[in-house]
């Protein structure tokens, strides 16, 4: 989602902003600008890609030492250019960039025509340059910082922003409320950014602002302070993210990488936490509350997108193997019905990027009921990351591409390790279970491996489903989510419809659709379900849907029965979700490919969902 960047050195600011902008191109987005100080401000902007806003700043010769730049996605006003950040106000002094989203935008918009002021947006942005102008010239105060200060006091709603005046040449302000914000320190110069990746090529030296606060940002200074001008001495952290990382390091696209870096990133997740001698699990983040989540009364688990999906892999992993009735939310819903959540109760948010707006939203309010919540992130130092009691990282590395891939896989390992530490307190998991368990698990990176090895039959298997206008996917117990999770992978990345469902439920619904143009992708593990599983592939054939089965080798009579197999070696079948999903993400990048669509930055979606 929106992005911002911003910058104040010796450097050319215009090169260190598109290069910022490419870097965070694939959070999502629709538009992108820039702004300059150069005695007056200069503004570049406009609808489309990062790559044209450079070539008009090349073309208008435009550079400088200060500066801050944006990409958009569209919230309130389509995109287009004159939507586009940065936002001026009325006298063209003062610029803005902001993410999130001013929701009294309409009342305050009223009142700023009311006191003459002109608007060209569309945008709710645009109301914080015109506010701060309306305060520093005609308002309580002439001086700027306290003007930002009080118009930041009238907004209700979210913020992130970057805003310079061209009054003051030599200062960038930020503020942050609920979408996230970090300033980078470097030698005589300072950077801006909503998450490390634009920073971290620069220096590893980070703040990372809270809600509420704000920072005057000077070349190679700062100040951090609250709104209410308390200043404050913030901690300074080291960025564990490596430039190499957020490279494409020779593949085509971030989404190719990361699905074929599935092997490290899995083995990166259990590094440290599977005891192979005594068979148990250290997870060093929940050892202080592992006793309240073994007797928590109800396990509640919420998040959004494929990370709801992981949570409801988690849901069948916690009641198999610890016994435990789980309910699985979306973060969005949970939090707006008034939760019967409270002490004794266990909140679990799952997010790759820490920054979801629903799922953070929902941890709040878990945690002002008194439950204890619990976090499952990629990205550390994030949000919920750091607002959560405890919890377990996923290390699975940076994610760019925008359909996640790598971050489900761990995130499922994570959930996995969670279910057999708490089966072990909770004595419902035997000790030759748990070890058969943790040996496989051990053994999942070298599958994973295997799998990928079937890269090229994968590959020509989707260019006979290229122009396929719908998609089924089904799975029964561990593999439901996963049948979801494949269907939303294609959906996000070749916008062909696809649904995911319950092998037995398409009987009452999804079996009207099935017809020789169907193709129906068949997760079906080898558990105490494969028999029904196997009437439903008869129910499908029968009605010459073409049956793309993912399973393992010997299931034979599921072979048999489909035109397309792709196997998987054998495992648990609790385990089996780590490896039936590889085969879904392949199928899905490659039909994408084939059809000619932006995979790494699919339209209309975003990577980080900061807005509600
Ligand atoms: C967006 C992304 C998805 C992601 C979801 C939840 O929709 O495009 O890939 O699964 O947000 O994000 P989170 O960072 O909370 O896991």
């Amino acid at each position: 989602m929106c992005g911002i960047v911003g910058y104040i050195g010796d450097k050319n600011a215009s090169d260190v902003l598109i290069k910022g902008l490419k870097r965070l191109e694939y959070r999502g987005y629709d538009s992108a600008g820039l702004a300059l100080i150069n005695g007056h401000l200069d503004i570049v902007k406009g609808k489309g890609k990062v790559l044209n806003l450079e070539k008009q700043v090349n073309s208008q010769k435009l550079t400088g030492k200060i500066g801050i730049g944006h990409t958009r996605w569209a919230t309130h006003g389509e995109p287009n250019d004159v939507n586009s950040h940065p936002h001026l106000s009325q006298s063209g002094k003062i610029a803005v960039v902001h993410n999130g989203i001013i929701e009294n935008y309409g009342a305050l918009k009223k009142k700023l025509i009311e006191q003459g002021r002109t608007f060209h947006s569309e945008t709710d942005t645009e109301i914080i340059a015109q506010l701060i102008e309306e305060i520093y010239e005609n308002g309580s105060t002439h001086e700027f910082e306290k003007a930002l200060q009080f118009a930041l006091k009238q907004i209700v709603g979210t913020y992130g922003i970057a805003v310079v005046n061209s009054d003051e040449p030599d200062k960038i302000y930020v503020a942050k409320k609920g979408s996230p914000l970090l300033l980078g320190i470097g030698e005589n110069e300072m950077f801006i950014a909503s998450d490390a990746s634009p920073i971290v090529e620069y220096t590893k030296k980070v703040i990372y602002l809270e809600d509420g606060e704000m920072a005057v940002v000077t070349k190679g200074n700062y100040e951090v302070k609250t709104i209410d001008d308390v200043t404050l001495t913030k901690e300074i952290h080291e960025l564990a993210l490596s430039l190499d990382a957020i490279e494409k390091a020779g593949y085509p696209h971030f989404m190719l990488k990361e699905i074929f870096e599935q092997p490290n990133s899995v083995a990166d997740c259990l590094r440290g936490r599977l005891r192979l001698d005594n068979h148990t699990i250290q997870l060093g983040g929940l050892v202080d509350v592992m006793d309240q989540l073994v007797n928590a009364k109800r396990l509640v688990i919420a998040a959004c997108g494929t990370s709801w999906h992981s949570g409801l892999v988690g849901e069948y992993l916690f009641e198999y193997l610890a016994k435990m009735p789980v309910e699985v939310e979306y973060a969005s819903e949970f939090r707006y019905r008034d939760p019967l959540i409270g002490e004794g109760d266990v909140l679990l948010v799952i997010s790759q990027s820490g920054e979801t707006a629903d799922t953070l939203a929902a941890m709040r309010e878990a945690k002002a009921k008194g439950a204890l919540v619990l976090g499952v992130c990629n990205v550390v130092g994030s949000t919920i990351a750091r607002e959560t009691d405890a919890g377990v990282y996923t290390h699975a590395g940076p994610e760019i591409g925008v359909a996640s891939t790598k971050a489900f896989t761990a995130q499922v390992v994570v959930l996995t390790m969670i279910a057999i530490a708490v089966g072990q307190q909770r004595g419902t998991l035997d000790d030759a279970y748990a070890a058969k368990l943790i040996e496989e698990l051990n053994r999942l990176p070298g599958k994973i491996k295997q799998i990928l090895e079937q890269n090229e039959s994968i590959k020509e298997m989707a260019k006979l489903f290229t122009y396929a206008p719908n998609f089924l996917y089904l799975g029964r117990t561990f593999n439901f989510p996963v049948a979801l999770e494949g269907a939303l992978k294609l959906k996000e990345i070749s916008y062909i419809h696809a649904e995911g469902y319950p092998a037995a439920e398409m009987k009452h619904g999804p079996i009207a659709l099935i017809d020789a143009m169907m193709p129906v992708v068949v997760v079906a593990a080898t558990d105490h379900t494969n028999d029904k599983m196997i009437s439903n592939i008869e129910e499908v054939k029968a009605r010459k849907g073409r049956i793309i089965a993912v399973t393992n080798e010997e299931n034979t009579e599921v072979k048999e029965l489909s035109e397309f197999f792709i196997s998987i070696p054998s495992t648990e079948d609790c385990l089996s979700p780590l490896l039936t999903v590889i085969p879904l993400q392949l199928l899905s990048y490659y039909i994408a490919v084939n059809r000619g669509c932006h995979v790494d930055q699919p339209r209309n979606l975003a990577k980080s969902v900061t807005v509600e």
